[in-house]
Parts: structure tokens; C-alpha cells; sequence
């Protein structure tokens, strides 16, 4: 999708811009995303020049962004929610890194193509309305040769019921989210826009704490009592792949956490 001024946002983007313009405050310090290892790890693996230029979508509190500014690279700061992107600017000029911001949907790119050597999205996309506007977007703006690093939550191929299961669980726990994708469904979107696949993998990722998670999202009651009984009555399937349990009065999980590295031909 070509860029043709600031889109109308769709009812999932208008949901997304509402929910975490309001719950902006929340994904700053004390937030479990900042701790960045995941990112870490992933980055070790794609050869990046000394300045790379660096497109940070949905940027949230700038956790993965400003890690990538910590390296160096000149690092633009996107998101759907101008709230979020204040407070990861304030951050970003407390720990003393320059960084663009721009206020824009994933699924539409105000950059010229083949502008960027790498673009990240982490912990967002499973929000997103159209995640093939977004692949096309990305493997538009990046440069030849240029880099994507996915992470977000995920459910691994071929589990329908506890695919179902997550996601009503996950909507009635953050209404603006839309859809985790599997492994293969994220691979066959980068395989159609040009992007070679050439690392994919899901690593568990411990939740530890519904409560915390419905603070978070500022859950409401009603939401908060159906999550709690589709945990009460959890398909096999979901308990064992999502390993639901209970640890000092906690409800824990362990999300399937997807990284995915791929390449613009
Ligand atoms: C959990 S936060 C992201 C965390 C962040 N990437 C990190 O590494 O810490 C999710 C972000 O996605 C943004 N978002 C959701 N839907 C979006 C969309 N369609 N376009 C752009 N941003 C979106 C939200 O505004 C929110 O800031």
C-alpha cells in the first residue's frame, strides 16, 4: 500500500490508538518488555552496518528501539498512539539518545521505499488489523538486502483449539487485540512480499501473573470473570501448551513467543 497522506484508521486501529493512548503510562519502567534479552539475542544474528537506519513499529514504551539507539543506529520510533510515543521520546532523551518519532498505523508506512536496513516489531503485531499490509510495508521500506526482525506472541502450527482458546482469553483481556498468528501464516506473508525467511523459532516465555496482566490492560470486571473461567475449563490442548498453572496464589502461563528473522531479496 502506497502512502497517500495519513490513512482513516479501521475499527481494530481505532481500538489499538484508544487502548493504549490510555494504558500508555503502563508500558514504561516496571514493564516485563523491558527487559530486552529477547531482542538481544535476535539482533546477534543479523549483520547490521555501524549506522544502520533502524524503523522501530509500534514502538510502545521504545524498549526495543531505544536498545537498538543504545548500538549506535539511527533509530525511527512509530506508533499508532502518540502518548506512547511522548513518553519513549522523554525516556529516550533521559537516557541521552537521539531519536525520530512518527505517529503512524502499521499497516501504512510514511517513508519512501527502500529507506530502512532494518525493520523490528515486537510484542505489537498480534494487535495489528492487517498483517499483509504490514509485511508489504515492511519489505517496501527496507532496502535490498535490509533486515526484519519479528517477536510476538504466537501459537504454534496446526493447534486449532488452543489457537480458538488464546484467542478469546487474549480479547477479553485487551479488546484491541486481533489475531496471533502461527509460525507458518507469518512465513508465507514474508515469502509473498520478498522477504526470505531465514529464522523462525518459539521459545517459551513465562507470564507470571493474570492479575498483573489485567492491570495492565485495565481489563474490566465482567472480562476478568470470563477469563477466569475459560482457565477453569481449558481444553487439554491449551493447558499443555500454554503450561496454565498456579504459582503462590498466581495464575501463570507461558506464552509461545515467536522470533522470526527474515530478508528483502
Ligand atoms: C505492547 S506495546 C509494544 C511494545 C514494544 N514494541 C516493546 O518492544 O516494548 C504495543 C504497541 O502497539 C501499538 N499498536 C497497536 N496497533 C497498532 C497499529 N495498527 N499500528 C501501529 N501501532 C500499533 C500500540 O499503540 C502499542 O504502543
Amino acid at each position: 500500500m502506497r502512502y497517500n497522506g495519513p490513512m482513516k484508521l479501521d475499527a481494530v486501529q481505532q481500538a489499538a490508538q484508544e487502548q493504549f493512548a490510555r494504558q500508555s503510562h503502563r508500558y514504561g519502567s516496571g514493564h516485563i518488555l523491558e527487559n530486552v534479552e529477547d531482542v538481544q539475542v535476535a539482533i546477534d544474528k543479523i549483520p547490521l552496518p555501524a549506522k544502520a537506519s533502524v524503523l522501530d513499529v509500534a514502538t510502545g514504551g521504545g524498549h526495543t528501539g531505544l536498545y537498538l539507539a543504545s548500538l549506535g543506529h539511527a533509530v525511527t520510533l512509530a506508533d499508532i498512539a502518540q502518548p506512547m510515543l511522548d513518553r519513549a521520546a522523554r525516556t529516550a532523551a533521559e537516557r541521552g539518545f537521539t531519536v525520530q518519532t512518527r505517529q503512524h498505523a502499521a499497516e501504512q508506512f510514511p517513508y519512501p521505499d527502500a529507506h530502512f536496513d532494518l525493520v523490528t516489531c515486537r510484542v505489537a503485531a498480534h494487535h495489528f488489523s492487517s498483517p499483509p499490509h504490514f509485511i508489504q510495508e515492511t519489505a517496501r521500506v527496507l532496502k535490498p538486502g535490509g533486515y526484519f526482525l519479528l517477536i510476538d506472541g504466537s501459537v504454534e502450527d496446526d493447534q486449532p483449539e488452543a489457537e480458538a482458546w488464546s484467542h478469546t482469553v487474549e480479547k477479553l483481556r485487551d479488546p484491541s487485540h486481533h489475531r496471533f498468528l502461527t509460525p507458518r501464516a507469518w512465513s508465507k506473508l514474508c515469502a509473498a512480499s520478498g522477504l526470505a525467511v531465514q529464522h523462525v523459532v518459539l521459545t517459551p516465555f513465562k507470564q507470571p501473573d493474570l492479575n498483573w496482566y489485567f492491570e495492565t490492560a485495565a481489563t474490566s470486571p465482567e472480562n476478568r470473570t470470563k477469563v477466569l473461567e475459560l482457565i477453569a475449563h481449558a481444553p487439554e490442548s491449551a493447558k499443555k501448551l500454554f503450561h496454565l498453572g498456579e504459582e503462590d496464589g498466581k495464575i501463570i502461563w507461558w506464552w509461545q513467543r515467536l522470533t522470526l528473522i527474515a530478508r528483502k531479496h
